[in-house]
């Protein structure tokens, strides 16, 4: 395969120790990877160039928290949302029964045309969960189609108790912890269960996770969006690769995380969409918690695909400078899907870039909603927007 060179890079960030940030920098792409990294003036012969004018060059967004197998609109639950009714975890049964109704066809292409718009907007990995089919076979279905768009697919058999076994929890965590999570596991990497007031307890949760390392998978878990609870030191407790959401922690929560390699992942678009308060981002990174941001995109409580939308929610309104932000949805999101070849330019890591028409940085939260993605590079392939 040929390489290629960026040159005329205004300024790279590239979250690696050896130039966290270049001003006047190049790189090299090769057979997907990052072959060198350095100031302009030393870039080494490629097959190829490209110019990018002084843009700033970032790594690709890693969002690590996405739901998006699903079918149907919840756009009226939103507008009644907006209008004063408070969200409830029930509003994920409409989502079930529009999924239920769809074909595999329908489900894939309608995930692929969101994967499609989050590259557009810079994103070059994306989790996707599955948890809107919660029957053995639509959530197979949901984890193949999510399967054949990305490697880090989530079983969330267990994101709430659909109506059928609305008076037998018990015996729906049974056919999420037997017959369900076998039919999914072979194409997932994770599980995941949603650990609040209306969907599942403590004790569930450490059965659906429980079952789920003993098929080989690794640990997330919807904590603490809804209120206080025991997510957060359950997810701990299991050495969970992140804790997400996070919205209502206590100060022992805070000092758990701080003691763990779990990664808190806030989900500002769901707190902005659903009128909660936003987690304090601040209060986390001061206790030396890891953070990450993603999208939490999903047709209930974040239908967007936007991680600079996600950046500049986090500076306004949590309390992280531009730079964590940054950081956090990207080399973070990589921290919360144990991964250390995306997230990061350096060489040897994935070819996941994303120029920016702008000098910094700063610009995606000092510029919110404006579209400054110039350029996406995904495993070296160049998407121009
Ligand atoms: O992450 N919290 C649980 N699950 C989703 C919302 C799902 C929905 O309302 O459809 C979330 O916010
Ligand atoms: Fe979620």
């Amino acid at each position: 395969m040929a390489s290629t060179a960026l040159t005329g890079i205004g300024l790279l960030v590239t979250h690696d120790a050896e130039y966290a940030e270049l001003h006047d920098a190049a790189l090299v792409i090769d057979d997907g990877l990052i072959a060198w990294v350095g100031p302009a003036a030393q870039v080494p012969d490629a097959d190829a160039a490209s110019d990018l004018d002084g843009r700033c060059v970032i790594p690709g967004f890693v969002d690590s928290h996405t739901h998006l197998v699903f079918a149907g609109d919840r756009s009226a639950e939103f507008e009644a949302r907006m209008a004063g009714q408070p969200y409830t975890a029930g509003g994920i049964r409409s989502t079930v029964v529009a999924t239920r109704a769809a074909s595999d066809q329908q489900l894939t292409a309608h995930a692929g045309a969101l994967l499609a718009e989050m590259l557009a907007a810079g994103t070059t990995t994306t989790e996707i969960k599955t948890g809107y089919g919660l029957s053995t076979v639509d959530e197979q279905r949901s984890a193949q189609a999510a399967h054949r768009l990305s490697d880090e697919v989530t079983f969330l058999g267990a994101h709430v108790v659909p109506a059928e076994y609305a008076e037998r929890p018990d015996e729906y965590v049974d056919l999420v912890t037997g017959p369900m999570l076998a039919a999914c596991a072979p194409y997932c990497r994770w599980i995941d269960v949603f650990c609040d007031a209306g969907a599942f307890d403590a004790d569930q949760a450490r059965t659906v996770l429980q079952a789920g390392r003993a098929a080989g998978l690794g640990l997330r878990v919807h904590a603490n969006q809804l209120g206080p609870g025991p997510g957060v030191q359950l997810a701990v407790e299991l050495d969970a690769a992140s804790a997400d959401h996070c919205t209502h922690l206590s100060d022992a929560d805070v000092e758990a995380l701080a003691g763990s390699r779990t990664v808190a992942t806030l989900l500002p678009a769901a707190d902005f969409s659903t009128r909660s308060p936003y987690p304090d981002a601040r209060r986390l990174l001061d206790a030396g918690v890891s953070v990450a941001l993603a999208t939490d995109c999903n047709p209930g409580t974040a239908y967007t695909s936007s991680m600079p939308f996600c950046i500049a929610l986090a500076v306004r309104e949590m309390r992280m400078t531009p730079a964590e932000a940054v950081w956090a949805g990207t080399a973070g999101g990589a921290r919360a899907l144990r991964r250390d070849d995306i997230g990061v330019i350096k060489v040897g890591a994935r070819a996941d870039l994303v120029a920016l028409d702008a000098p910094t940085p700063v610009h995606l939260a000092y510029r919110p909603g404006v579209p400054l993605i110039a350029a996406t590079w995904k495993e070296g392939q160049p998407l121009t927007v």
